[in-house]
């Protein structure tokens, strides 16, 4: 579904490049559920982005049914993302002047038709999911953290994608709330969705089908 071949990525530091990822390659199959571990800079986001298209590798060959995304023009990949891609960041980046309904509803706020109420509905739903429906109207800056996180969650489910990208999706809640994101993230992959998760917990990687090993930018297990 998903193949990267040899993906090289540099980024600049102090004048010199630093290769971040060192030649990685990893295929996701249709239904996969794929957990991507390693320390602390080894790597784990910068290999989620270039997977989910938002980084460009330097070198290597990315594909996805069959298109070859590493060559593909920004508008291509654009068409991609909105239709097949989710994406639960690191850091949730939730708009702090939408309320948490609106942020849920942000994929499809890119044009100035309003959304509509089934659209609504879903959202409310995905809400519901994470546990939210009541707080659908406040502000960000009115909830705590773990909470700030699930409305990330459920903005990346209120689109029926192919692929979630998640990125230590667990990383700022307690652990009653993990384990609740983490049953969420079952029952989705239960109902076909494809998963590709970075987490620090090895307990929350052994619920993936694999797990990815990233030592210093080249995959050891
Ligand atoms: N945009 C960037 N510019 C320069 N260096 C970067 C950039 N993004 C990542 N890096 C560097 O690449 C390395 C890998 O970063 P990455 O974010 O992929 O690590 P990670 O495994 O996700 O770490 P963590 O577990 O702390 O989130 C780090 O040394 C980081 O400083
Ligand atoms: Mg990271």
């Amino acid at each position: 579904m998903l193949s990267a071949e040899h993906i090289e990525k540099s980024f600049p530091s102090e004048g010199a490049d630093v290769a971040v990822l060192k030649g990685v390659s990893v295929h996701l199959d249709e239904g996969d559920y794929v957990a991507i571990v390693g320390r602390s800079g080894s790597g784990k986001t910068t290999l989620l982005n270039v997977l989910s298209t938002l980084v460009r590798p330097d070198g290597g060959l990315l594909t996805y049914r069959g298109a070859n995304l590493t060559s593909a023009a920004e508008k291509q990949l654009n068409t991609i993302r909105k239709s097949d891609f989710s994406v639960i960041f690191q850091f949730h980046h939730l708009l702090p002047y939408l309320n948490v309904l609106e942020n849920t509803l942000l994929p499809f706020m890119g044009s100035f038709r309003p959304v509509s109420t089934e659209l609504e509905h879903r959202a409310l739903n995905c809400l519901e999911r994470v546990g939210l429906a009541d707080k659908a109207r406040r502000l960000p800056g009115n909830l705590s953290g773990g909470e700030q996180q699930r409305v990330a969650i459920a903005r990346a489910l209120v689109k029926s994608s192919k692929i979630l990208f998640a990125d230590e999706p667990t990383g700022s809640l307690d652990r009653n709330t993990g384990e609740q994101i983490m049953g969420l993230l079952a029952e989705l992959h239960g109902e076909g969705l494809t998963i590709v998760m970075v987490t620090h917990e090895p307990a929350y990687a052994k619920l993936a089908q694999r797990t990815i090993e990233i030592e210093d930018g080249v995959i050891v297990h």
